[in-house]
């Protein structure tokens, strides 16, 4: 089977286990976490198919010619992070960072989805990842900040130039 993986295709032959094990396993992508192994915690949370997905629960073989998504595949290829990993350094939104990756892909879901979430729809949206160090005001206010950047950003681009000489 195929599939293709932070923009890149991978030919694996006929995987047993998780999409989890595939990543972190095969591909070296060990970003993709595992803690509870069961659906529950949101650490191995990736994007299948530009949606949020469970690795642990997800089995390797029904990915066949899918695009999958993971924590290092977010920043630029050099390396260098993106907004919204920025963000939860600057916030402190991550303290021993296990639940980070799964957090980040659920964030970045979420704001691709809904550009401008309330607060009640971060919290919603982020329900399915737990953070055991209590993270969540801060995760949220990360969000809410990349957000809040966004608009201005895409506002600026829009407002008519000013020409030249005026
Ligand atoms: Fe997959 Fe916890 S490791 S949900
Ligand atoms: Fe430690 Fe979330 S930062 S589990």
């Amino acid at each position: 089977m195929q599939l293709t993986v932070n923009e890149r295709l991978h030919r694996v032959a006929a995987p047993q286990g998780t999409l989890l094990d595939l990543l972190r396993d095969d591909l070296a992508l060990t970003g993709t976490k595992l803690v509870c192994d069961r659906g529950e915690c949101g650490a191995c949370t990736v994007l299948l198919d530009g949606r949020t997905a469970y690795a642990c629960l997800t089995l390797a073989a029904a990915c066949d010619g899918a695009t999958i998504t993971t924590v290092e595949g977010l920043g630029a290829p050099d390396g260098s992070l993106n907004d919204l990993q920025q963000a939860f350094i600057t916030y402190d939104a991550a303290q021993c960072g296990f639940c980070t990756p799964g957090q980040l892909m659920a964030a970045h879901d979420l704001l691709a989805r809904q550009p401008a979430p309330s607060e009640p729809e971060i919290v919603a949206a982020m329900s399915g990842n737990l953070c055991r160090c209590g993270t969540y005001p801060k995760i949220v206010r990360a969000i809410q900040a990349v957000a809040a950047a966004r608009r201005h950003a895409s506002a600026a681009d829009a407002a008519p130039g000013v020409p030249r000489g005026a």
